[in-house]
């Protein structure tokens, strides 16, 4: 099927977990971060993706395109205001891939037209054929949303609409930017437009809905009912305020009742609990436990009447299997004892093909934290292979050594061997304990200066014996920048963090000194 013509039982799923996602976390993610999520969002089966917002800053482009390179499975897609130079960066970012969609947009709405764009009507209907045919130069795949479209009166909607496609856009996306409207009005707006837009036929209707309400699966799923073939999601659901209408709860909707919906998406529910996992851990977005689908107690049955029945016919009280979102249903403990062939044969019931990671390095972390820790489980595997994804080979930064110590007195001290780029460093400093310490001695080791603006601590896997995992944020230049890091030692999680934090400060560096001196040369 093409992304352009929905067959009438087929969804469109077009993630935005890297645009509309992305744009809403405190820190920005890193293009290697991205990278690695467009790849689970791949495997999960996606038809588009829209992986960012290219004129906004050159690590967006860079991402962009880097994503647009090595995407295969899925279309990428770009986001541009209804303006030329924002369609020339998408294009540009985008040419390196096979097939690219460009996304413009403008607001519909009275208030945002009126307020925020301070124009006609008419001016921004003018704006968005300009941008439709301006886009088409570059792709046949054009999607044109209206912003703020459930605030927007129904005849201005089907005038903008039909112009839209007219000049050539083939998605249309209906937008309830800020949340607002209820199912059954929502649904009210799709079948306005699918009975009263002449050439209506000729697109794919789409649905973006925010969870301001709390209404946004809701209203995605009244839509699809109305007509639209393509709902637009993200991972978790993370995106703007209260965020965007979540992929795996869509999704799952389709899948489980089917036979009342009639629609289904190519979407792999096995993927559904790796790839949500992933995103919460490179986001820093933790997800809720109670959460439908993906959160902690999603498959968890806790009351006795409920176990009960559990226990003499599983669906008393379960609708879908955690199975069937990719939760594995044994966790075997491994010991050092336990040998590769254990360790592949887990790792594939865990869902990984053997091309997804590198067994011998895979096996050697694996002994080392078995040595540690004696027992290692399937969570501790998949942080250890996410932790392997993490390190980047051009990583600028690496601690070489690193020694703190403390007792019960009214300081720490911590010394650190640390190697930048060609140069290495050793120095010490003093704090008010050893996580200060250590921060000091980076610190003085590194030219960046930056500030620890959150730091937390959490348990990761199994039991009191599961590893630690160290989230942090610091802020350089006004600019948030998110690190982790995961070890059986707190302080050397601590340490893997900020390093990690670092090495984004000094690829943006990078990034906009590449930048500078292309311009100094343009003249
Ligand atoms: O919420 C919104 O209206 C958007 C558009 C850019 C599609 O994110
Ligand atoms: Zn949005």
């Amino acid at each position: 099927m093409s992304t352009n013509q929905a067959s009438n039982d087929q969804v469109i799923i077009f993630d935005t977990t890297l645009r509309d996602g992305e744009q809403a976390l405190n820190a920005s993610l890193s293009v290697h971060e991205k990278l690695q999520i467009a790849q689970a969002i791949e495997r999960l089966g996606v038809d588009v993706m829209e992986v960012g917002f290219p004129v906004s800053s050159p690590g967006d482009f860079e991402s962009v395109q880097q994503i647009a390179r090595t995407i295969k499975n899925a279309r990428v897609c770009g986001l541009a205001r209804a303006m030329e130079a924002d369609i020339d960066a998408c294009a540009n970012a985008l040419k390196v891939a096979e097939q690219f969609r460009i996304h413009t947009f403008i607001s519909t709405s009275d208030v945002h037209v009126q307020q925020k764009l301070r124009k006609d009507f008419s001016d921004v209907e003018a704006m968005a054929i300009h941008a439709v045919k301006y886009a088409r130069k570059f792709t046949d795949d054009v999607e044109f949303s209206c912003e703020d479209a459930g605030r927007t009166p129904i005849d201005n909607l089907c005038r903008m609409v039909e112009g839209a496609i007219k000049a050539g856009a083939t998605t249309v996306n209906i937008p309830d930017t800020v949340g607002y409207t209820l199912p059954f009005e929502f649904q009210g707006i799709i079948t306005n437009l699918f009975n009263r837009v002449p050439n209506i036929d000729q697109a794919v209707i789409s649905v973006h809905c925010h969870n301001d309400l709390g209404l946004a699966v809701a209203n995605s799923m009244a839509a699809v009912q109305a007509g639209a073939r393509q709902i637009e999601c993200t991972v978790n659901g993370i995106g703007e305020r209260a965020g965007n209408c979540s992929l795996e709860e869509v999704a799952m909707i389709m899948k489980t009742r089917e036979s009342l919906l009639g629609v289904q998406t190519n979407i792999n529910h096995q993927e559904i609990a790796r790839t949500s996992k992933l995103v919460s851990t490179i986001c820093n977005m933790p997800v809720q436990l109670n959460k439908a689908i993906v959160g902690g107690n999603a498959f968890s049955h806790s009351s006795g009447i409920h176990q009960d029945g559990m226990l003499k016919a599983s669906n008393t009280y379960e609708i879908m299997t955690p199975e069937s979102v990719g939760i594995a249903k044994t966790k075997l403990n491994l010991t050092s004892r336990s040998g590769r062939h254990v360790i592949k044969h887990r790792m594939e019931n865990l869902g990984y093909q053997e091309s997804d990671y590198d067994i011998e390095q895979l096996y050697a972390d694996f002994l080392a934290l078995a040595d540690k820790k004696g027992q290692v489980f399937d969570d501790d595997l998949e942080a250890l292979l996410f932790n392997i994804q993490q390190q980047d080979q051009q990583d600028f930064y690496k601690v070489e050594k690193l020694n703190v110590q403390c007792g019960d007195g009214d300081f720490a001290t911590a010394s650190i061997k640390l190697a930048s780029g060609e140069n290495t460093s050793i120095e010490s400093a003093t704090g008010n304990g050893p996580v200060d310490a250590l921060y000091q001695a980076i610190k003085q080791a590194v030219d960046v200066e930056f500030e620890v603006t959150d730091y937390k601590i959490s348990n990761k896997g199994s039991g009191e014996d599961g590893l630690g995992q160290a989230d942090l944020v610091i802020t350089w230049q006004g600019r948030n920048f998110h690190g982790y890091g995961l070890a059986t030692d707190v302080i050397e999680a601590s340490a893997q963090a900020l390093i990690h934090a670092l090495n984004s400060i000094h690829r943006a560096i990078t990034i906009a000194d590449i930048k500078s001196a292309r311009q100094e040369k343009q003249g």
